[in-house]
């Protein structure tokens, strides 16, 4: 694995490509001819390095070591990982190489199980590589790298229409809460619920960003402010149990949250934490919002008591930076996300439309909608 560090002011930072937003995009991952890119997001917010995975199994490792995170994210980073796998392979004919095309999928599939985009985006190469399997090994690679490369694309454009979607229902002005990181971070660029926050700042509203700090992995302090920082957001990270008392105070006028699966009833499985911050705004009579992609919506999934949760490991609980933080020996629990159950959400907005209660009707018939760009 190549390590990259870029000064500051050389970033591989690029403006959005259709001039439709001000905003600085960060490159949280791309193809390159070496290999696929990642910015570490384990190193922000003090340093701004890259890394370069030349094999399939060093990207199924950034994912799981969550170098790269968030739904979105994950989805591209695994569509990215097949394709690579399948362009260092020797075989010569679709028939050799489909038994390593399912041990790359396999591999790339164990990472992480709660993001339902990571097995979207493995079930859409795999429906590429059947639909092309007649072609010459040498196409039907190409075809692998471009599917990756247009889900790439299509996330942005994507996260621009979520944006355009969710920023009516910001307030005009006020206070908007957010958790973990849903932002340019977390997709190929623009973000989901920071995506609704950046088009609702481009359209005029004065929107001051609450940041739960989002322990243990701290993608709130660590990666929302970094980017809404970058550009030029104002933004105030809190710990996560100072979001109630900022609600009581009349800081907080609206929530807006990502989502990793959303079940075919409307509950929303995201960061941990994300379920007391529901439960806290309802009582505060405060809208809930979830922003996402319709790849995160999983209609197979019947509710959320479905979803399956990652467990990660004990350490990011009981140390903070290397630091120990609780005595030897004390049980830990550490369960990467939660499940808001539909009825403490507000809406939910997709590039497809957004849906209200009752879910298992609205999302059936998104479903079935074609994705206004
Ligand atoms: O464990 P992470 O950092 O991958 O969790 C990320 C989240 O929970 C995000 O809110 C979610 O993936 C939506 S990202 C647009």
């Amino acid at each position: 694995m190549q390590l990259h560090n870029y000064p500051i002011a050389q970033l591989p930072i690029a403006r959005l490509a259709n001039a439709e937003s001000n905003f600085i995009m960060i490159q949280t991952l791309e193809w390159t001819d070496q290999g696929v890119r990642f910015i570490d997001q384990t190193k922000l917010p003090t340093e701004e390095t890259y890394v370069t995975c030349t094999t399939h199994r060093q990207v199924a490792d950034v994912i799981r070591n969550m170098v790269v995170r968030g739904a979105p994210a994950i989805g591209v980073a695994a569509a990215m990982g097949i394709a690579l796998g399948v362009k260092n392979s020797k075989a010569e004919t679709a028939a050799e190489l489909e038994p390593e095309f399912d041990e790359i999928c396999k591999e790339i599939g164990e990472t992480r199980p709660t993001a339902v985009n990571l097995f979207w985006a493995i079930r859409r190469m795999r429906e590429k590589f059947e639909a092309l399997r007649a072609r010459p090994v040498p196409q039907l690679k190409q075809a692998l790298i471009e599917e990756a490369q247009r889900m790439h694309a299509e996330d942005i454009a994507a996260n621009q229409t979520i944006g355009r979607h969710g920023a009516t229902l910001m307030p005009a002005s006020g206070g908007v809460l957010t958790h973990c990181n849903a932002g340019a971070l977390a997709t190929c660029g623009y973000g989901t619920a920071l995506g609704v926050i950046r088009a609702a700042v481009e359209q005029g509203k004065k929107i001051h960003v609450f940041a739960d700090e989002t322990r243990p992995f701290l993608q709130g302090s660590r990666l929302t402010a970094w980017e809404l920082m970058k550009d030029g957001i104002p933004t105030t990270v809190i710990s996560d149990n100072m979001a109630g008392a900022m609600m009581s105070k009349g800081k907080i006028s609206a929530v807006v949250v990502g989502a990793d699966r959303i079940a075919a009833n409307g509950d929303v499985a995201n960061k941990i934490g994300t379920y007391s911050v529901a439960v806290l705004a309802k009582e505060h009579s405060i809208p809930f919002y979830v922003a996402a992609p319709f790849s995160t919506i999983d209609l197979e999934t019947t509710d959320g008591s479905k979803i399956p949760i990652e467990q990660r490991n004990a350490k990011e609980v009981t140390h903070i930076a290397d630091k120990q933080m609780v005595p030897d020996g004390v049980q830990v629990e550490n369960p990467a996300f939660d499940v808001t159950p539909a009825n403490y959400v507000t809406a939910i907005v997709t590039e497809r439309g957004v849906a209200r209660a009752p879910y298992r009707e609205s999302l059936a018939k998104l479903a079935v909608v074609a994705p206004a760009t």
